[in-house]
């Protein structure tokens, strides 16, 4: 028996409109929840029993899983009536836990996607004896995180914050959201209240002396939390960039899933993903984009590094790049939606609301 608990309770803010209805694990990336490839990859790591520590929307994650079986995992649900952060959450679901005080459990974030070797991680917990083993990954641009220094031996030195002059970029490792804990320690967070376990946790745990390890890993990461990484990550998975034991292997340019209508005279490429119910017309070009269950692309749009919501339509000769279009929106004809654009859920938009004119160079040559 291998236990684990996997945090899905945030609000995932930076994925709105996309999360208003959908708790960020719950949305497709190629084609399934997200939160079924971790579940498939922890179950082919070994892991038997699984808390799923939810908050947010809690009672989607039973209706799309109920006790897991189908996964070969047993599923549990602890649930926050208020969010707990990442440290009080795990506080909170090891009460399902059923392992004794010297076990590791595996804690993982919900919006990684990553081919980090699990059972090399857990193998290098038990041969060091730590509290606590990180999966540490190493980023070319650490300015926007949290650095994770280690010495020769892989013994974290300190959890330092975001550096705001390069003097403070010492290194480049991060913490990759994935851990194994001794159950014992787990047992030391504080209950009932909000603790974040990145900087609270990790901090007191090296303040009073204990050995924390880093593992430094440089498989495929992502972290999924903004719209970019999301459609990327989804891309990354039809193309075979990163596997999935959720899926049956690469697809190439495009996954189409069955029950979505794609006109012969449309162009699908760059790990793009149809859902079921979802209309492409022709002369549609969507490129490494995600359109969800029973949008409609109408004829000639293209769409490019996008998300369309479910049930969303994107009318004639509309155009989008990098936006995110949120669940039921309807965007009239000949539209332009650019790089970070945003539509909340059930907005629409007249024909030609929105357009990019081109830059005064542009239109000088
Ligand atoms: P943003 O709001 O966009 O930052 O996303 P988020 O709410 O998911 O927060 P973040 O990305 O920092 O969270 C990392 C992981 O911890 C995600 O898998 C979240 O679901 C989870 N998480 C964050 N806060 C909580 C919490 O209070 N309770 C539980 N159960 N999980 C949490």
């Amino acid at each position: 028996m291998s236990e684990a608990i996997l945090l899905v309770g945030g609000k995932g803010t930076r994925l709105r409109p996309l999360t208003t209805h959908t708790p960020k694990p719950l949305l497709r990336v190629a084609g399934v929840p997200f939160l079924t490839h971790q579940l498939a990859r922890a179950a082919e790591a070994g892991v038997t029993r699984l808390v799923l520590a939810t908050s947010y929307l809690a009672e989607l994650f039973r209706a799309e899983y109920g006790d897991g079986s189908p996964l070969g995992l047993e599923l549990v649900y602890a649930e926050e009536a208020v969010p707990l952060g990442t440290g009080g959450a795990i506080r909170n679901a090891a009460e399902l836990l059923t392992c004794g005080p010297d076990e590791p459990v595996f804690v993982f974030n919900g919006d990684i996607l990553s081919g980090v070797d699990l059972a090399g991680l857990r193998d290098a917990h038990a041969a060091s004896g730590a509290a606590v083993t990180l999966h540490l990954t190493r980023v070319e641009d650490p300015r926007a995180f949290g650095l994770v220094p280690t010495d020769g031996q892989g013994r974290v030195l300190a959890f330092l914050e975001k550096p705001q002059t390069e003097a403070e970029i010492i290194t480049d490792q991060i913490n990759a959201g994935c851990y194994v804990f001794t159950r014992s320690v787990i047992d030391t967070i504080p209950a009932g209240r909000e603790v974040s376990v990145e900087r609270e946790t990790f901090p007191a745990l090296l303040a009073s002396g204990a050995l924390v390890n880093g593992v430094v890993e440089d498989s495929y990461w992502l972290d999924l939390g903004t719209p970019q990484a999301f459609v990327r990550g989804s891309a990354d998975l039809v193309r075979g960039v990163v596997s999935s034991p959720a899926l049956p292997g690469p697809t190439g340019e495009a996954l189409v899933l069955p029950g979505a209508v794609v006109d012969p005279g449309a162009r699908l490429a760059g790990g793009t993903v149809v859902c079921e119910g979802a209309v492409i017309e022709a002369g549609a070009v969507v490129h490494a984009s995600v359109v969800l269950p029973g949008a409609r692309i109408a004829a000639r749009g293209s769409v490019r590094d996008s998300v369309v919501g479910a049930h969303a339509a994107i009318g004639e000769d509309s155009s989008l790049r990098s936006a995110v279009v949120g669940d039921g929106a309807v965007i009239g004809p000949d539209n332009e939606l650019t790089a970070g654009l945003r539509i909340d859920c059930g907005v629409r938009l007249p024909a030609r609301a929105v357009r990019v004119s081109a830059a005064p160079a542009a239109l000088a040559s």
